[in-house]
């Protein structure tokens, strides 16, 4: 259903990968709601995704860019405003990868060449996605620009590993450019916590399934989906959410506020039987998994 929410608006979307990426999702609903869109991500991305199937979809062109490289992000600001035909509303930073995570390489085990690109690449390449567009005075006054994170910023969340601080880093970015961009122009900055997501990046975090089984338990509305976040995204590229800026903003069911809920306690106390002090002298009873102190 269309409410007509970004009618006129032209936004640029990176991180469509296929139809399961949240970036893919935000890119039909924005289209929906009669925004004009430029999807954009790496070369190998396009080559090895279905982004192409989207583009045609939506009516939109493709424009490679690795938001690490500031050259790419300067060639892709040009193209999307001549391609817009001048200024544009919005912005999406729908991007993650960590080496590390790829590799297995454990937190207390990082490999610092990797960890310098999974900062690169999930958080600075925000911050250089928005001093491009703003050098290059690429957004209408009042546009709105919003970056996907993880509670794994704030919480110890198993095996997130250095995707937790890229993610902390994230959100750190978003305020400091909101402060500028929304003195400067009332451009707004915010970051949307999401709850797990069965994508290709999210696959990648150690024991999704469990973790979206437990996250599905612990929040009252359950697990926000792709195309719910996609949904949430919209209102913060519309009108309606002009003074949210320098937020990040929980999208999760309730799961931030959680701290346990009958649901998961119930599903707690049948798997294991056990009384309180026997879980000191036996804190793993069906075995450790493998490294498990290590993650
Ligand atoms: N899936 C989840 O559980 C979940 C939960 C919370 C937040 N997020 C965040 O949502 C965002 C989108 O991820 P997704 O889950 O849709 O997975 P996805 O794999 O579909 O999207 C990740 C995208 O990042 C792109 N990317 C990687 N390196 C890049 C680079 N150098 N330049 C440009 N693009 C690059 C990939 O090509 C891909 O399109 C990420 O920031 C992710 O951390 C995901």
């Amino acid at each position: 259903m269309s409410y007509n929410l970004l009618k006129g608006k032209k936004g640029l979307i990176f991180g469509a990968l296929n139809e399961h990426s949240i970036a893919w999702k935000v890119a039909e609903r924005a289209v929906e709601e009669g925004a004009q869109i430029v999807l954009t991500n790496t070369a190998v991305s396009i080559r090895m995704g279905t982004i192409g199937e989207l583009a045609e979809k939506t009516g939109s062109i493709v424009v490679p860019a690795d938001a690490t490289n500031v050259s790419d992000l300067e060639n892709l600001i040009d193209k999307a405003m001549e391609h817009f035909g001048g200024k544009f509303d919005f912005i999406l930073h729908s991007i993650g990868m960590s080496p590390n995570v790829r590799k297995g390489r454990t937190y207390d085990d990082l490999d610092y060449d990797f960890l310098a690109k999974t900062l690169d690449i999930s958080a600075i390449s925000f911050h250089k996605v928005i001093q491009v567009a703003r050098k290059k005075d690429a957004l209408n006054d009042w546009g709105s620009i919003v970056a996907l994170t993880y509670i794994a910023a704030q919480r110890v969340l198993y095996g997130y590993n250095d995707m937790a601080d890229a993610k902390a880093l994230l959100e750190s970015i978003a305020r400091s450019f909101g402060y500028i961009y929304g003195r400067e122009k009332k451009i707004r900055v915010n970051t949307v916590s999401q709850s797990p997501t069965p994508t290709t990046a999210g696959s990648g975090v150690l024991g999704l399934d469990d973790l979206m089984n437990f996250a599905e338990r612990m929040s009252p509305l359950g697990n926000a989906t792709a195309d719910d976040c996609a949904n949430y995204v919209i209102t913060l590229f519309s009108d309606l959410t002009r003074k949210v800026t320098m937020q990040n903003l929980f999208h999760d069911g309730g799961f931030s506020s959680m701290g346990m809920s009958r649901r998961a306690m119930k599903i707690y106390e049948a798997g294991l039987g056990m009384k309180f002090d026997d879980v000191k002298s036996n804190p793993y009873p069906f075995g450790a998994p493998e490294g498990e102190t290590k993650r």
